[in-house]
């Protein structure tokens, strides 16, 4: 079976619906044909200034909400980052084999720094793209399930596999970004040509798996939807309607087609209403199944820790290989 690595960041109370959408409902449907790791990225989520308590409670519910949308412990390798130190052991090597200016170009430093201001933003923000590489690499994945904002980190990734592979030896798989173009990029509600983001200018754009249901109904009521009544799918001319076909089409297993169709002589407010209906069924089991793992947290991080085990049995090889063709000298 290929091999699955990705990685989600616990640094918000709940996921939303494009981290959902664009990345974990892959995850759970490559279980089937993959040979799949899946880790909480908590040393990629102090890169820009944390609460410690706060850290380490979203640490747990992001596992739980993982568990909760349908990964299974049985199946796949669902680990927390910092539990394998094999991490940032690799992320060091890589660092050394990145260029500064290379590093420089990515764009989600450039837009994350500039927001912080250069003063404030950290160096570990500034390699972040690094230690993601040493995640994927050392658990040898061919495929990466993301959603469209990690390209670039995905394109980095393979470069520095193969640059390190041609300099010291084949070592590495080189990855290929797992993009499902149609929910590769969910967009914020209330601005819909941006992506659905944590870091969103309003929360009233962003629809969260463990909100309350009536407050989602409320964003999607309002949702900014475009001039004209006629519900069709043109994400250039009708970014806003377009979206919530696309989370409509995806939470109902409908086809756009199909949707578009539906709705003929209907208009905004009709969509709206039904896809709030949609919404609330499919965030009421996922809510209850994340409350049920929470309430039972030493459950939880027993499990978190098996997952561990069996990562660290992987990284471990692949770090081990790497130490020797960089030349360190092994202890004795
Ligand atoms: P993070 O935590 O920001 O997001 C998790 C996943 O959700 C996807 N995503 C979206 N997809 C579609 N539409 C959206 N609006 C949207 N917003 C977020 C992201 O693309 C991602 O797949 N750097 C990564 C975490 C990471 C990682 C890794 C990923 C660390 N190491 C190794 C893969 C492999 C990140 O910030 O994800």
């Amino acid at each position: 079976r290929p091999r699955v690595l990705s990685g989600i960041q616990p640094t918000a109370d709940s996921f939303h619906l494009g981290n959902y959408l664009g990345a974990v409902r892959n995850w759970v449907a490559m279980q089937e044909t993959h040979d799949t790791f899946y880790c909480v990225v908590d040393l990629h989520a102090i890169t820009m200034g944390h609460d410690p308590a706060l850290l380490r409670q979203r640490t747990r519910v992001a596992a739980a909400q993982l568990l909760a949308a349908g990964l299974d412990p049985e199946r796949c390798t669902l680990f927390v980052q910092s539990h394998v130190p094999e991490h940032p052991q690799l992320g060091w090597i890589m660092g050394c084999i990145t260029g500064f200016g290379e590093a420089s170009r990515m764009t989600q430093f450039k837009d994350k720094s500039a927001k912080q201001g250069v003063d404030r933003a950290s160096v570990g923000l500034f390699t972040y793209p690094i230690l993601q590489a040493a995640d994927i690499l050392l658990y040898q994945a061919d495929a990466v399930p993301v959603g469209e904002d990690q390209r670039q980190h995905l394109e980095l990734t393979r470069d520095l596999a193969q640059r390190f592979n041609r300099q010291f030896g084949k070592t590495f798989t080189v990855p290929e970004a797992y993009i499902v173009r149609d929910t590769a990029k969910i967009t914020d509600l209330q601005e819909p040509t941006a992506k659905m983001s944590k870091s969103a200018s309003t929360p009233a754009g962003i629809i969260e798996l463990l909100d309350d249901p009536a407050r989602s109904a409320k964003k999607i009521r309002s949702a900014v939807t475009d001039t004209g009544r006629e519900i069709l799918f043109d994400p250039a001319e009708k970014p806003g309607i377009s979206n919530l076909l696309t989370i409509y089409s995806a939470l109902s297993g409908r086809s756009v087609a199909e949707l578009v169709e539906a709705y003929v002589g209907k208009g905004y407010g009709d969509l709206k209403k039904d896809l709030a209906e949609v919404v609330l069924e499919f965030v009421r089991p996922i809510q209850e199944r994340t409350r049920v793992y929470l309430d039972d947290p030493s459950q939880l991080d027993k499990l978190l820790a098996v997952g561990a085990e069996k990562a660290r049995a992987v990284a471990a090889v692949t770090l081990q290989t790497a130490y020797d063709r960089v030349g360190f000298l092994p202890p004795v």
